[in-house]
């Protein structure tokens, strides 16, 4: 494929744009400046340099971000910061979505694509994904709320009870708490319909795939092939 292309599917812009960085001496291919932009290279496993960006060829974006508190999961935000304005532009031009959202004052592990099959994956009810958060709460937690939150809880607007799958208390006001189902607000108004509320909820898992440790918040990372078997992994 020409170098131009390759770095039009990357997020580089139109193919004259990519033409012009190419020209421009800002682009490097394994490690050697390029200056031609019709020069054929296999993209598969391809690694590539503009400016200070050190990138291999990907098909699809894959990628995790730690969100913060006090981002909005939408490109219009109406009252804090976009979450896109995380990423970087190549990936906003290469059209990357979150999928699914988190509120506002939820922080923790959201994935973003640019691949619709995925998105559509993760973010299907039917899939049954579960989700793993820890919810800090107001009030203590006692064994009724917690055998409420697995056998269901009848929220507003829903026809039958929701479940967790999982329960688990860490500290007297601190949950750990798996669904299944991605409804609005759904673990807020899980914890409400069982008499306590949330102060604080932060996702830790999809699937198998864990928050990393070492990912500071706000910062995003690749979803390498490894991350994406835990994410389709059933724990
Ligand atoms: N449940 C909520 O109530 N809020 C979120 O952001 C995610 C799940």
């Amino acid at each position: 494929m020409e170098l131009e292309r390759i770095l039009r599917s990357q997020g580089f812009g139109s193919r004259p744009q990519s033409r012009a960085l190419i020209c421009s001496g800002r682009v490097t291919v394994e490690g050697n400046l390029c200056l031609d932009p019709s020069a054929e290279f296999t993209p598969e496993g391809l690694n590539f340099e503009v400016d200070d960006l050190i990138l291999e060829f990907r098909k699809f974006a894959y990628l995790m971000l730690n969100k913060p508190a006090r981002y909005e999961c939408s490109h219009k935000p109406k009252y804090h910061a976009s979450v896109y304005s995380l990423l970087p532009d190549f990936l906003l031009v290469r059209g990357v979505q979150a999928v699914g959202r988190l509120d506002e004052d939820t922080t923790g592990l959201l994935l973003f694509s640019d691949d619709g099959q995925f998105i559509h994956t993760y973010t299907s009810p039917k899939k049954k994904i579960p989700k793993v958060y820890e919810v800090t709460v107001k009030h203590p937690v006692d064994e009724f709320q917690i055998a409420a939150l697995l056998e269901g809880v009848q929220l507003n607007d829903e026809p039958q009870p929701v479940a967790a799958t999982g329960c688990d208390l860490q500290s007297e006001r601190v949950l750990r708490l798996t669904v299944t189902a991605g409804k609005y607000h759904l673990v807020k108004r899980m914890v409400a319909a069982a008499g306590n509320r949330v102060e604080g909820l932060n996702r830790i898992s999809i699937g198998g795939l864990h928050l990393p440790s070492n990912l500071p918040v706000g910062a995003w990372t690749w979803l390498e092939k490894t991350d994406q078997e835990r994410l389709s992994f059933r724990p």
